[in-house]
């Protein structure tokens, strides 16, 4: 059996002229934990040309979604941007990935910080009942150069609150926290300052951040994941990996590729 299947995309959503997200048929076979990723592409000249997506559907739902930049020399995404419902695009058969709660130390509240792209992975994991169950609070951060690419903030602040199985625990538990570097907006900066500073928490009100309590998943750029790691190092948190949980994680598998 080839190690990809082939997917029929359903939907495609512009969010802006840099980032866009798409929605295609989910091979019955396939299964991921919330958090994971998998590899996706095109048949170009003949042969798969693959990268890692985290999927941002939650694991239960029947069709997958994920969310891409659009690069114009980027030998994937220059093609894929232009993916039509109807289209085919192959999925690899196997997920994996870090940003998994079995990695991460019992705590009580789980910051999932996300730049850009970085968001997917959080996306299935807000959806997932089993979160809010091991967790008091969830806090998603999403840093963007600008408004218009806070990706599914209306789903969050509006659909999942009102979701007939997990509504309430969205309600009770989810602190969304969207922050915007490049234009004016009512949470501004970036992650590591936000956190560093005290800001986030104050403006979300939060207690300020505990080794004690506070676990964190991390996904964005090299940079993003340097900046905050340091911060995370300096609190003296310790990463977590699939042999030793730890009081944050982080996912590589977007980095340097
Ligand atoms: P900035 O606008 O200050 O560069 P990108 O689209 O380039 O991936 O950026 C997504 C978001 O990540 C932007 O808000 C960007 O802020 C922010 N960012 C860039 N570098 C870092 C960093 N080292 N730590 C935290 N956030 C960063």
């Amino acid at each position: 059996m080839s190690n990809f299947f082939e997917a029929k995309v359903l939907t495609v959503h512009h969010w802006t002229d840099r980032l866009f997200s798409f929605t295609c048929t989910r091979d019955p076979g396939f299964r991921y934990q919330s958090g994971q990723f998998t590899m996706i592409g095109l048949n170009v000249d003949g042969r798969p040309l693959m990268r890692a997506y985290s999927m941002v559907s939650p694991h239960y739902e029947e069709t997958l979604e994920f969310l891409s930049i659009k690069v114009a020399d980027g030998p994937l995404t220059s093609r894929l941007q232009h993916i039509q419902p109807g289209d085919a695009v192959l999925v690899g058969r196997k997920a994996s990935g870090t940003l998994l709660t079995q990695n991460l130390l019992p705590g009580r509240t789980l910051y999932l910080l996300g730049t850009g792209t970085g968001l997917a992975p959080f996306m299935s994991m807000i959806r997932d009942p089993e979160v809010y169950e091991q967790f008091e609070k969830v806090v998603l951060v999403h840093g963007c150069r600008q408004v218009a690419e806070l990706a599914y903030a209306g789903l969050i602040t509006t659909e999942l609150p009102r979701n007939e199985w997990f509504g309430e625990q969205v309600a009770r538990q989810l602190v969304y926290y969207p922050t915007v570097t490049r234009e004016s907006f009512r949470h501004q900066g970036r992650i590591p300052t936000l956190l560093e500073t005290g800001q986030l928490c104050r403006e979300a009100g939060l207690p300020a951040l505990d080794p004690a309590h506070d676990r964190f998943m991390l996904c964005g750029s090299p940079a993003m994941l340097k900046d905050t790691r340091a911060l995370l190092d300096k609190l003296g948190l310790a990463e977590g990996n699939m042999s030793h949980p730890g009081h944050y994680v982080i996912e590589r598998a977007f980095v340097d590729k």
